[in-house]
């Protein structure tokens, strides 16, 4: 008898992105007449940079013909792209980074959530509390932890970021091997220093653990002073892999390429105590299990990084941080508390009622969909999660129908 994967039954019904999903769904086919609004889930709206446009159908074109067709390519990613992600990402900002660290994928939310594999079943994991759902459930599908009770499995080691804190937590009480942190927060905003940091990695590095750092929303930072990477903190290329992405900061949402930094120094160890090359491990999981993202999205991708690239792209993502700054104000005049959309596009804001019975008065009330706090974890309750990514015109008509609908 072919038996399911008991871990499965562990998990909530569904993820938290499909379950908001379905509700607007069930929403617009009752209300066929409502303009929904979208400031839920974080996707991007606006049209890729021309520069990508333009390479992408450049390779197109070389597909096309025999002389310059390709067929499988290295796994982790064409060299080109390797190269100029090393370059403009890291070397820019002090940071070496080898080519060959760098490992291209289709996706943050896959790299994140696959990571978890090639560490020890019995890794004792720390998750933020408010967080990124899939950082949780793919190690419940893994079988390294419990029953979820009242909001929390149990075997998990939750980080509390709260306002006390300002959003970044405190270490852990408790061991733990492997950290996951996220900034600019996703879902807070919050933005982490490098003092900060610095704590996280010397933790970290006295605790033989390892940090993994999604940096997906680096691009949103303004305030010159927060690192983009966490290599940017010495002796973190010991400890840590970061994660990177084109989704938000190019508009590749819809087109698929992320990466993925292992340094050579990076550890972790057998159950001996022997260090190992995480490198090593994770090259043969990703040679493995994936085949190398399309040579056309890797051309595009490497577009970015042209004179021309970084300037759209900077455009693209200053246009969703003028919409942050109109949410933020609009919000602030409804005398809400609220953290974000300075160096990020996402708006936490404190409700002081039930998440999904607010999420549900500005969906039925508005036709605005936004993402209740408490899906993120028990940390959540009591907040809404306002994405800035749409046409400034929406998200302004969909702030008058906010505020019209608080006013009440
Ligand atoms: C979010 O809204 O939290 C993100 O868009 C989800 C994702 O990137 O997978």
């Amino acid at each position: 008898m072919i038996r399911v994967n008991p871990n499965y039954n562990k998990l909530q019904a569904s993820y938290l992105f499909s379950t908001i999903a379905k509700k607007v769904g069930e929403f617009q086919a009752s209300n066929p007449d409502k303009d929904i609004i979208k400031l839920g889930i974080g996707d991007v709206t606006h049209g890729l940079p021309p520069a990508s446009i333009e390479a992408m159908h450049k390779a197109v074109d070389e597909m096309a013909a025999d002389e310059t067709f390709r067929g499988y390519g290295p796994e982790q990613g064409y060299d080109f792209l390797r190269e100029a992600i090393a370059l403009n990402d890291f070397a820019s900002r002090g940071v070496t980074i080898q080519a060959d660290e760098v490992f291209v994928s289709d996706g943050a939310k896959c790299d994140t959530g696959n990571i978890q594999e090639i560490f020890a079943q019995e890794a004792r994991i720390a998750v933020p509390d408010p967080v990124y759902p899939v950082y949780v459930d793919t190690n419940v599908m893994a079988g390294r932890t419990d029953q979820c009770q009242d909001g929390r499995y149990q075997g998990l080691v939750y980080l509390e970021s709260t306002a006390d804190n300002h959003y970044v937590p405190a270490l852990p009480s408790e061991p733990v091997d492997l950290i996951y942190l996220c900034f600019p927060n996703n879902p807070t905003g919050a933005t982490v220093t490098h003092d900060e940091l610095k704590t996280w990695v010397d933790y970290a590095r006295e605790h033989q653990a390892l940090i993994l750092f999604d940096a997906a929303y680096e691009a949103f930072i303004r305030d010159d002073t927060l690192p983009h990477s966490i290599y940017e903190v010495e002796g973190a290329k010991e400890v840590a892999i970061e994660f990177r992405s084109f989704s938000k900061t190019a508009g590749f949402t819809g087109t698929r390429c992320a990466y993925t930094i292992v340094p050579h120094d990076c550890r972790a160890y057998d159950a001996e105590g022997n260090a190992q090359e995480v490198h090593a491990l994770w090259t043969r999981r990703h040679t493995t299990k994936f085949n190398g993202v399309s040579y056309p999205v890797q051309r595009a991708a490497e577009a970015v990084f042209s004179v021309e690239g970084q300037a759209q792209i900077k455009a693209l993502t200053d246009s969703y941080l003028h919409n942050a700054a109109h949410i933020r104000e609009q919000v602030s005049a409804l005398d809400y508390d609220l953290i974000g959309g300075q160096n990020s596009p996402y708006i936490w804001i404190k409700t002081g009622e039930d998440s999904w019975n607010f999420f549900d008065r500005l969906l039925n009330d508005a036709a605005v969909v936004t993402t209740p706090g408490t899906g993120f974890g028990t940390c959540g309750e009591g907040y809404i999660r306002i994405s800035a990514f749409n046409d400034f015109a929406k998200v302004e008509e969909a702030m008058q129908r906010i505020v019209a609908t608080l006013s009440i």
